[in-house]
């Protein structure tokens, strides 16, 4: 059948056969000329089965393929050649939430914050093409991935998802796992479009911002990761933007991605994001995902009616089908199918790309009198966080089922990510890796609940670890950002025993550091993934030079941010609460639409604590290495864009990787500096490496929407070469022309 349809496609387009993921701008067109051809053959029916998908746990009996339980099913047509669609989410490994597949492992990468904190886009691509291989193995051709939501507020119960606070840094790293992804010629998407960047209430609420601001942050952020991974489908999200559902905003999908930025593949829901039939598809969605969550098959037989009147036109349905088979094509997945049965998979190569991820992301945030990495000490007393058996992870949908099992794994009660999410700790114990990487060493392990055994074992060591976590996820929002279960008086309690005492961290992003004076280490290890433990057992000990920086602002306290706690909170908690006590009407009790207004519009992050004068706990970028570095003979141009020129080199003793952040601010301006460029840079003791950081024009653009497009003004620029978004200790004036770029 498919060799058929081959030759007779050869016959109708003359173009190569294999398309390759890396080059998909050329081949988009002829991939769509393929697709306009297949859909040309196909019945209404045809062409309506592949608009909307099964969600595999409610779709018992609804097709005679094979159904692998996981997020997303789509039947193919055979004679066609068009191959069954199988989804699985993918953020951090192939997920399998609350182990739908008894007994199917995959590797975990670290948390996506801590991939982004390597400030690395070949660490982000070695995970997405190890991701993918897996994928592939286990028959999945289609990824829920590619998460770049910026993290606007510190609390928000997906930040460990996600790529952190700056459009550029987001951008490129989604960018790079994507087409890591794709390398194995299955579709990864990046999602979720756009502004879905508070849990609360993320099924209704409407998310305001200004078009300029929104150009300039988060659309940017996906605007870079397309051009950079040209991910085969984009998945709409599931509050609203500017008044309209995301999964129905023309302006979103038709006139900004499909129109300005001629994005070729197709718009899938996220799962219960559809609301419309009429509406959805001709704003531009492409696909219902997961229909049984939504109130009804919006893109079944209403569809099929709303084309038989003439509101949705056949043309919008054609395109629509089109853009699907554009996106399978382009991206390989058509051409390659997947194994008709599951294949071996090398776990053990793969768990190396997880330690790597791992200890590039650790970010070093403090570390008096060199306290680290440990030496010449007998007795550690290692406190907390299970680090007995294993290393924390965040929930949701991204949860995999990680090799090695889950040594923890504690349902929840009540709230929204009840469901399908449960507190799970990966297999890999820092406890043992410590041990394993310092035989000889007596290492005590003392749990957090006992404070005073905690104290006293510290206080007979010559140094402490105390091990803290934070458990977020999905569908949820850390309710503050101090850490759980009493953890900053466990800490202050220990170091108050022991002077030299180290607080390593698990986090899904930036917590409070009341105890910050009396630490004079700290590491922050997000979720560190399946290889964890020993990767803060090799940064601890300094078999790895920590590199990380912090791709996330940690603020002081909550009320620095833009706004201090999940907008709507209140009103859940509330209706949680009369829901629970009537619970005959409990479905009278649900949240409705209300606004979030985005005022911090483009100044996401450190622009806006540097806009707002406020010094944060530790600025973004900000990461400590064991060794030292400097900039020598650096020098500035301006003209089209700006760039700076300079030696690195490692002044210290150890091997080490630092990052160089380019800082961009148009003079007279009131906007605050932003992240212009960066590299990560890896050298041997007293070795130099010249770099060129050359700015992105866009971020040193503004948007204008009556051009419409990104327009530089001509004048003269401030420059900052810094290690992190506070730095100014190296700053130069260019001048640059002006110039305009479409939109
Ligand atoms: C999430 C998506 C995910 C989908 C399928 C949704 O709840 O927001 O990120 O891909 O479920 O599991």
């Amino acid at each position: 059948m498919r060799l058929a349809f081959a030759a007779s496609w050869v016959i109708a387009v003359a173009a190569p056969a294999v398309l390759h993921a890396e080059e998909p701008a050329e081949n988009a067109q002829q991939a769509r000329a393929r697709a306009d051809a297949l859909v040309a053959k196909m019945t209404l029916e045809e062409k309506l089965s592949l608009v909307h998908g099964l969600f595999p746990p409610m779709a018992a009996g609804k097709t005679d393929q094979e159904l692998i339980p996981s997020a997303g099913h789509i039947d193919g047509i055979p004679r066609l050649g068009i191959p069954t669609v199988r989804e699985s989410d993918a953020s951090l490994g192939v997920a399998n939430q609350v182990e739908q597949r008894k007994g199917d492992v995959a590797t975990a990468l670290p948390s996506g914050l801590a991939t982004a904190a390597s400030f690395d886009p070949e660490i982000a691509h070695a995970g997405g093409a190890m991701i993918g291989a897996e994928a592939r193995a286990k028959r999945f051709n289609v990824l829920l991935a590619g998460g770049v939501n910026l993290t606007r507020d510190p609390w928000n119960g997906r930040n460990f998802e996600y790529l952190g606070e700056d459009p550029l840094l987001a951008g490129e790293m989604a960018g790079a796992a994507i087409s890591g992804v794709q390398s194995n010629h299955i579709v990864s998407t990046i999602k979720h479009f756009a502004l879905n960047s508070q849990e609360t209430g993320r099924m209704v609420l409407d998310a305001r911002i200004d078009e300029a601001a929104l150009r300039m942050s988060d659309l940017l952020a996906f605007e870079i990761g397309i051009e950079r991974g040209n991910p085969a489908s984009v998945m709409c999200a599931y509050n609203q933007v500017n008044g309209d559902y995301a999964c129905e905003s023309k302006h979103l999908l038709t006139d900004i991605l499909k129109t300005d930025w001629g994005y070729p593949g197709w718009v899938m829901s996220d799962w219960g994001a559809v609301h419309s039939t009429v509406k959805a598809a001709n704003a531009g969605l492409d696909q219902e995902s997961g229909q049984e969550l939504d109130k009804q098959i919006y893109f079944g037989a209403p569809l099929k009616a709303a084309v038989a009147d003439g509101k949705v036109r056949e043309a919008r349905l054609d395109d629509m089908v089109a853009r699907y088979l554009t996106g399978l094509i382009s991206s390989g997945a058509f051409d390659h199918p997947v194994p008709a049965k599951a294949q071996k998979i090398d776990y053990a190569a793969h768990a190396e790309v997880a330690r790597r991820a791992a200890e590039a992301g650790i970010v070093l945030l403090k570390n008096e009198g060199d306290l680290l990495p440990l030496s010449g000490v007998k007795k550690i007393a290692v406190i907390g966080g299970h680090a007995d058996v294993g290393v924390l992870s965040g929930g949701g949908s991204s949860q995999v089922r990680s090799v090695g099992g889950a040594p923890i794994e504690i349902p929840l009660g009540s709230g929204a990510a009840s469901s399908f999410a449960r507190i799970t700790y990966h297999a890999s114990s820092p406890l043992d890796a410590l041990r394993k990487a310092m035989p000889g060493i007596q290492i005590t392990f003392v749990d957090q609940r006992d404070v005073e055994g905690a104290k006293k074992a510290a206080a007979e060591a010559d140094v402490a670890i105390v091990f803290a976590v934070q458990w977020t996820t999905e569908a949820q929002d850390a309710v503050n950002l101090s850490l759980p279960y009493h953890q900053d008086d466990l800490i202050s309690a220990v170091a108050a025993a022991q002077p030299h005492t180290i607080a390593v961290l698990e986090t899904g992003g930036p917590v409070t550091m009341p105890w910050i004076d009396k630490v004079p280490a700290v590491v922050e290890a997000w979720y560190p993934g399946q290889r964890g433990g020993e990767a803060i057992a090799d940064i601890l000990t300094g078999k790895a030079n920590p590199s990380g920086r912090l791709p996330i602002t940690f603020p002081v306290s909550a009320s620095q941010a833009p706004r201090p706690e999940p907008v709507g909170l209140d009103k859940l908690n509330s209706l949680e609460a009369q829901a629970a006590a009537n619970p005959a009407d409990a479905s009278d009790y649900q949240l409705k639409s209300y606004p979030v207004d985005y005022v911090e519009g483009a100044n996401v992050g450190y622009r806006w604590y540097e806009q707002q004068r406020e010094k944060p706990l530790f600025p973004f970028g900000h990461g400590l290495s064991y060794t030292s570095f400097a900039y020598r003979n650096a020098q500035a141009s301006g003209g089209k864009v700006p760039s700076v020129t300079f030696d690195v080199v490692n002044t210290g003793k150890r091997k080490g990787a630092v990052v160089p952040q380019l800082y961009v601010k148009r003079d007279g301006s009131d906007s605050p500096m932003r992240l212009a460029a960066f590299q990560r840079v890896t050298l041997k003791p007293g070795e130099t490496r010249k770099v060129t950081l050359t700015a992105e024009p866009r971020i040193v653009a503004d948007y204008d929407t009556a051009l419409p497009g990104w327009r530089i003004a001509g004048g003269t620029y401030t420059l900052a070469l810094a290690n992190d978004a506070e730095d100014r200790s190296r700053t130069f004036t260019v001048t640059l022309e002006s110039a305009t770029m479409k939109p």
